[in-house]
């Protein structure tokens, strides 16, 4: 398989395409990455000399940027996309440009392209907060975030696609992932490398919220399935199945996060909450389970080997967290919480 894949040097991105081509010997991969403040090409450092991998810096927005990328590929994989929350709340309208209309454009360029598979890498934050039970594949979508809202709005029109035009794509909404490699402005890899630099850990509100914490490798064996043996036209929820008390809630992932490092709950600061803030999310992954997707990582095991990999790989993220870019955004989502913490 030839496979463009969009947003490959970000977290999740860069994984697949590690794994991709370390499992499918036969396949080629091209990556198209804008290279946002999230795009890093030191995720993708090791498949650099790889003869079967591709690098392509541009916009999924641009139609004459994607009809080059898509040239002699089979399949897609979208990962392209504005991904975080709290930034979605600050400056919503890339959130738009990206998530909606660069979709769209990625869309109708494979349509054009007559791509065999296109996956569109959506999110449970589709069907909003989620207070109990498990969301399944039919459940109507309530959006809470200007993030959230556009992955729907993206996911939508990809589905239109499929049943105006016969665009052969596929939806795969994830849960939250964690492990190596994610940008720290993330719970996990923020509070760890906080953490480690005797920083406060910011707790949002209560710290009660729930998430349903999968391994980014599981997160891309989980795409893979679905990009090999997924059926056009489905909807497939992708999420860790181990029992919720197992997640812990984030103020206690926070709490294991340092004991992991051996520093004090002192450390732990509670400020004001997100507005909107989704209190819990859970799906059900039965679906996916039923395509052949096996999860490997227990939450307690991946915790462990995320907080040693920011650990052993401090230059990776001090170089970000150092950074102008991070530093401005940092000062402007955290400088007022923290003077109304509770
Ligand atoms: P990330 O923020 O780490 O990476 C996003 C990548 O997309 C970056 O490399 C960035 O440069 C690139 N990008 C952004 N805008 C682009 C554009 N216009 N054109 C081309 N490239 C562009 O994101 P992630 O956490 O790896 O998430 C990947 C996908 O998975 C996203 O679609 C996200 O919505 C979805 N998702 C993420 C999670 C999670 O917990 N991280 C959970 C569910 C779904
Ligand atoms: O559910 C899937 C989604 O998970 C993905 O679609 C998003 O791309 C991804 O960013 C993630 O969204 P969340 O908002 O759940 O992730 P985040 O790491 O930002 O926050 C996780 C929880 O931790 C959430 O309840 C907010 C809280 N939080 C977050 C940060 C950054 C804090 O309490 N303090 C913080 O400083």
């Amino acid at each position: 398989m030839r496979l463009l894949v969009t947003g490959g040097a970000g977290f999740i991105g860069s994984e697949f395409v590690r794994s991709t081509l370390s499992e499918h010997a036969a396949d080629q991969v091209t990556v198209l990455d804008k290279l946002t403040y999230a795009g890093n090409l030191a995720n993708l450092e090791s498949v650099a000399g790889d003869t079967r991998f591709q690098f392509i810096q541009g916009d999924i927005a641009d139609p004459a940027v994607v009809e080059r990328a898509l040239r002699g590929c089979d399949a897609v994989v979208n990962f392209a996309a504005e991904t975080h929350v709290d930034r979605s709340i600050l400056e919503p309208d890339a959130f738009v440009k990206t998530d909606v209309v660069g979709t769209w454009t990625l869309a109708e360029a494979a349509r054009a392209a007559r791509v065999q598979r296109f996956v569109q890498v959506s999110t449970d934050e589709v069907y909003g907060a989620v207070l109990s039970g498990a969301s399944v594949e039919t459940d109507r979508l309530d959006p809470t975030s200007p993030y959230s809202a556009s992955k729907a709005g993206g996911e939508l029109l990809v589905m239109a696609a499929v049943k105006t035009y016969g665009l052969p794509a596929l939806v795969v909404r994830g849960a939250n992932a964690y492990g190596p490699y994610q940008y720290p402005e993330k719970l996990i890899p923020l509070h760890i490398t906080n953490a480690i630099d005797d920083q406060p850990l910011p707790v949002y509100g209560d710290g009660q919220q729930r998430r349903q914490w999968t391994h980014v490798a599981d997160f891309a064996t989980g795409i893979d399935a679905v990009l090999r043996n997924g059926v056009i036209g489905e909807i497939y929820n992708v999420g860790n199945p181990e029992p919720e008390d197992s997640l812990l809630v984030n103020l206690d992932v926070s709490r294991r996060i340092l004991s992991l490092l051996g520093k004090s709950e002192t450390l732990l600061q509670h400020v004001v909450d997100r507005p909107a803030h989704d209190r819990r999310y859970r799906v059900d992954a039965s679906k996916l389970v039923a395509l052949g997707w096996k999860p490997r990582w227990t939450f307690a095991d991946g915790l462990e080997q995320t907080v040693r990999w920011y650990a052993e790989h401090q230059e990776w993220w001090r170089s970000i967290k150092s950074g102008e870019t991070h530093q401005t955004y940092y000062a402007r989502n955290y400088a007022d919480r923290s003077a109304f913490a509770r």
